[in-house]
């Protein structure tokens, strides 16, 4: 089959990349990512998380940065709320997207939102008609769909039966997670497509994370599988507070470069993106995470 022409690529750094930051980034600071995210073109940028401060406390200015940022036409903002008091202050602050995040995984559902699998569907239940009762998108990211750093191996059939329960909540989009990066090219297949059946692939997304440094594969893989939505996060921004040892989201800049030498439209401008990489990573005071960022910086500055 032949690769798509075309992709949505979901800049997902200000949330899932800053919420495991240990030192505080000012909300300044996330607004002027946000802003400069907007200007390289994303149609899609996960700018908060309405969240327990207890739980992810880097998260806790996320009404002051909706607040602060400056809306470009054509751009959805989104936003995770895992219960009903996320989503009325995400409703609040005007988030354009609902993210409810479910996982594959009993062990992960427990450590990351504190409930079961089912219980977690019937607290979003709620959640998701609030949400479309206002009008607004939502979409549901399904965690761990390639293996939990709390109970190892997650079953294809665990993936399509969340990714079902996702669908019967009205989710608009759902994303395939590899919350702990360890996927490789030849098992993106076979979840890819237990996740298809289930629900339309032009809104299905790949969330890879590249802790083992295959996401690029992997991406690949999901391109030859035909999955046209891809997360990414600025200069490899991230991990997750509950899955320990996991590494960032794939650099978007490395994933732009994969894109503009298959000759894959995504509507973004990478030398934008490596100006944002640079400015995050300035303020976090340690080199970028991504390579092509990296390159595509040296020779600029040369
Ligand atoms: P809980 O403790 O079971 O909830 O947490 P609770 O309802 O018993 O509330 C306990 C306290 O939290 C109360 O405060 C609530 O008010 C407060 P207290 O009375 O003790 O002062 N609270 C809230 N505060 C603000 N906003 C809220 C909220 N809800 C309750 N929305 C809960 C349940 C889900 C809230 C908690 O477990 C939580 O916030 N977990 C955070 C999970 C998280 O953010 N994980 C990271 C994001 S997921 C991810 O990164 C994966 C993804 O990228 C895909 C992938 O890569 O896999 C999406
Ligand atoms: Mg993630």
């Amino acid at each position: 089959m032949a690769l798509p022409s075309k992709v949505k690529i979901v800049e997902v750094g200000p949330r899932d990349g800053l919420q495991n930051e240990k030192t505080a980034i000012s909300a300044e600071v996330k607004i002027a990512l946000i802003d400069l995210l907007s200007d390289a073109g994303f149609v899609n940028v996960e700018a908060a998380s309405f969240v327990s401060p207890k739980w992810v406390p880097q998260m806790a200015s996320s009404v002051e940065v909706m607040a602060g940022i400056r809306r470009r036409p054509g751009t959805i903002y989104s936003a995770l709320a895992p219960n009903m008091q996320g989503l009325e202050a995400a409703l609040a602050a005007n988030v354009d997207e609902i993210v409810i995040f479910g996982a594959a995984s009993e062990a992960f559902s427990q450590k990351n939102i504190n409930c079961s699998i089912a219980e977690s569907i019937e607290r979003f239940r709620p959640v998701a008609e609030a949400a479309k009762r206002h009008g607004k998108l939502l979409r549901g990211a399904l965690s761990c769909a390639f293996g939990c750093p709390y109970q190892g191996e997650v079953s294809t059939e665990a993936v399509a039966d969340v990714v079902r329960r996702l669908r019967d909540l009205g989710c608009d989009e759902i994303d395939i997670a590899d919350t702990i990066g360890v996927a490789t090219a030849n098992r993106v297949r076979p979840v890819m497509e237990s996740a298809i059946r289930e629900f339309p692939i032009e809104r299905l997304s790949a969330h890879f994370h590249d802790t083992y440094g295959q996401a690029l594969a992997n991406i690949y893989a999901s391109l030859e599988v035909g999955i046209t939505i891809y997360h990414s996060s600025v200069a490899g921004l991230g991990g997750c507070p509950y899955a320990k040892g996991a590494t960032g989201n794939v650099a978007t800049e490395d994933v732009l470069y994969l894109m503009q030498g298959l000759g894959i439209e995504t509507g973004v401008d990478l030398n934008a993106v490596v100006e944002a990489g640079r400015f995050i990573s300035s303020h976090l005071g340690r080199p970028s995470n991504s390579r092509a960022g990296a390159a595509l910086a040296a020779k600029l500055l040369s």
